[in-house]
This record gives structure tokens, C-alpha cells and sequence, in this order.
């Protein structure tokens, strides 16, 4: 019996228009081109505009992926979205999302930061494996710009704000998520966190003053995390898909810095040409980080059908996240034409 597998069937993103460059950083903190540039690999990010907000950004991505995938949003039977950026912190977004989509299905949010979009695919998978439900909506969507301390130079230059989505379906072919796994280690939490406006810190005149509702970070310890998270994450969900790593068609890692991309790529013997990386144009954009990545690698021809891909993320929690997918195959009239007016497209 084939083993019933989420799998990719459609995909869209939304970045929003208004970009900020390492120089116009360099214009509001102690900074330089060169130093990002050296130290992250980051060019440039896009920040929300007046219109944009976690909802909009993420039905305009969420549109596109059932677009792709040729459903309606009344045939959605879940939403699942990843997300550390509310528009409010109550409800959560994917109840925002949901209404603004026209969906009649449940909707939950999952905040495990950068790794939440990994875990909620793995989400996606149990409910399909176990039958429950067939058309799943897997959505990362940041605002990350609004908690960044744009005097702190440590941490301002790095994120990006972004939306992406998939559509997950059941396999009729064994592709699909093959394997995944999820971690976290909360001992490490006050490395990457806001430590005002909670319920133990709430808001108040002196959370403000002392700016504790923006990301306080401590770079040097979550990059230390990441790589070895890279590393031994990648190495086990290939393990227990009964492959090596040279049998991944592509990695896509979470895009937080090209130097922790590149130490993990030396570690692990691999050519960097085996990741996909685009946060040159985009910064971290957190839970919608490896999420842009695919549906960028797969508009590139970078993904092509029948591939098998790693994805691997980390960040606040300390959290991680691995998992290793097989797109399937699937004959197509709608996209560009090869000669017999069909492509083969991946799902
Ligand atoms: O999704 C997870 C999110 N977080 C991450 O992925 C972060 C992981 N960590 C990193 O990516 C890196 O640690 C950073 C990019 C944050 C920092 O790079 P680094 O090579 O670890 O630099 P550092 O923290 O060791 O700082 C070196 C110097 C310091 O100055 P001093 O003390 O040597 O005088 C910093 O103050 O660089 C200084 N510095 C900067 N200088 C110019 C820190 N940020 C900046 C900046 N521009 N933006």
C-alpha cells in the first residue's frame, strides 16, 4: 500500500514593493554596505508599505498557491499559517486570513518563529496522512520590520518582511514529505526573543522607553546554534528517508545568512551550488523564509518535477526544523508550452 503523503500541488508568494538597502541603512545606524554584505550575504529586504499588513500579504500569496493548484478557497479543508507577526495578538492571524480568503475551514496559527513554516508543513502532513483532511493551505507570512529596533544595528539589517504558501494534497504516487523532524531547545530562548509585552513584562511607558518590544539577539550564539542545526537536521531527516545527502536535488535552507549557509556547506562536504539562496534580495523573513525560497526555486526551474529537496530551518525557541520532500509529477497545459503544448510542471 502506498503511504499517503502530503504533497506540493500549488504555490505563490507576495513581497512587498518598497525595498530598503544596505546603504539607506547605513543612512540610520552605524553601519555599512560592506560590513552586511561580508557578514550576512544581504543586499537588500522589503518592508511593508502603508497598505500591506499579515493578512493582505498573506491572501495575496495564499491566492496565488490555490490558483496554482486549481482550487477554490470553499474547498479548503484547513489553514495552517506561520507566523510571529500578528496584525493583533488576538485572534490569531490564520482567523484573519481565513475570513479575507472566503474559506470556511479551521485556521491556526503555529509561532515557532523562523522554523514555524516547516513545522507547520509536518502539521499539514499528519492530517493528510491520517485521512482527516485533503486540501491544506500551509502559509508563512512576516511583518518582522515592525519589532526591529531601527537603532540597533545588530539586528535591524538582517530581516525582511515577505509572504509565501503552498497547497498540500495527498500523493497518489509516493511523492511527498518523505521524513521531518522538529526540535527546540527553550534552555536557549532568551537568545532571540522580545522581552516586553507579554504577560510577564507587559506594555507599559517604561517597555517603551527601554525598548524591550523590539527582537533583542544574541547573534553570535543563534549562528553558533544554526550551523550545527544545519548540519545534524539535514543529516537525519536524508537518514531516515534512506538516502545521502548527494541524493537531494537541492537544499533550501532557512535564509538568515549566507556565511552560516556556507560553514554548514563545508561541514557537510557539500557544493554550495546544492543550496538555493536568495536572501541577498530579501534579509530573513523569518516563517516566510523557506517557503519564498521554494516557490522562487521552482519559478527558477530550479525544483523540477520528480526532484527530491531538503529544507532546513532554525531560529527563535531556540527552534529547528528538517524535512525532505519529493515533488511529484504532473502533465500540464497552463504553463509555458515545450512543443506538444504540454509541460511537465512539479506537484
Ligand atoms: O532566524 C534566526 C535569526 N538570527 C540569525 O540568523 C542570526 C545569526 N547570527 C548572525 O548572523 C551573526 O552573528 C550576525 C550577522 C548577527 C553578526 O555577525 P558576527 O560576524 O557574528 O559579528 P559579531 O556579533 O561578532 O560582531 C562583530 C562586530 C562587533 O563590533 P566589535 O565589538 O568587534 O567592535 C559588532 O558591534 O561587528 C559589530 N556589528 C556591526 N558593525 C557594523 C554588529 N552589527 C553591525 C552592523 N554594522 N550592522
Amino acid at each position: 500500500m502506498t503511504i499517503r503523503r502530503a504533497h506540493i500541488t500549488g504555490w505563490g508568494k507576495y513581497v512587498p514593493e518598497k525595498v530598503i538597502t544596505n546603504h539607506d541603512l547605513a543612512q540610520m545606524v552605524d553601519t555599512s554596505d560592506e560590513w552586511i554584505t561580508e557578514r550576512t550575504g544581504i543586499k537588500e529586504r522589503h518592508v511593508r508599505g502603508d497598505n500591506d499588513t499579515t493578512t493582505s500579504m498573506a491572501v495575496a500569496a495564499a491566492r496565488q498557491a490555490l490558483d496554482v493548484a486549481g482550487l477554490t478557497p470553499d474547498e479548503l479543508h484547513l489553514i495552517i499559517v506561520a507566523n510571529s507577526s500578528p496584525d493583533y495578538l488576538l485572534p490569531s492571524p490564520a482567523n484573519f486570513i481565513q475570513h479575507e480568503l472566503g474559506a470556511r475551514c479551521p485556521a491556526f496559527t503555529i509561532a515557532a518563529g523562523c522554523s514555524g513554516w516547516v513545522y507547520g508543513l509536518s502539521t499539514a502532513n499528519q492530517f493528510i496522512q491520517t485521512g482527516a483532511y485533503e486540501n491544506v493551505l500551509v502559509i508563512g507570512v512576516e511583518i518582522i520590520s515592525y519589532a526591529l529596533d531601527y537603532t540597533d544595528r545588530t539586528t535591524c539589517v538582517l530581516f525582511g518582511d515577505a509572504a509565501a504558501a503552498v497547497v498540500v494534497q495527498p500523493a497518489t504516487d509516493g511523492s511527498g514529505l518523505l521524513t521531518f523532524e522538529l526540535g527546540s531547545d527553550g534552555s536557549l530562548a532568551h537568545n532571540l526573543w522580545v522581552p516586553g509585552g507579554g504577560t510577564v513584562n507587559p506594555v507599559s511607558q517604561t517597555v517603551v522607553d527601554n525598548r524591550e518590544h523590539y527582537i533583542r539577539m544574541n547573534g553570535q550564539e543563534v549562528a553558533r546554534f544554526a550551523i550545527r542545526k544545519l548540519v545534524s537536521c539535514l543529516q537525519s531527516v536524508t537518514e531516515r528517508a534512506g538516502m545521502s545527502l548527494a541524493d537531494l536535488d537541492l537544499i533550501i535552507p532557512h535564509q538568515a545568512n549566507l556565511r552560516i549557509i556556507e560553514t554548514a556547506a563545508k561541514y557537510l562536504n557539500l557544493p554550495m551550488d546544492k543550496f538555493f539562496v536568495n536572501l541577498h534580495k530579501y534579509g530573513n523573513t523569518s516563517a516566510a523564509s523557506i517557503p519564498l525560497a521554494l516557490v522562487e526555486a521552482i519559478e527558477q526551474g530550479r525544483v523540477k518535477p520528480g526532484d527530491t529537496i531538503g529544507l532546513v530551518a532554525f531560529g527563535s525557541g531556540l527552534s529547528w526544523a528538517g524535512a525532505v520532500v519529493q515533488m511529484g509529477v504532473r502533465e500540464t497545459a497552463a504553463a509555458p508550452v515545450n512543443g506538444n503544448g504540454h509541460v511537465k510542471v512539479p506537484v
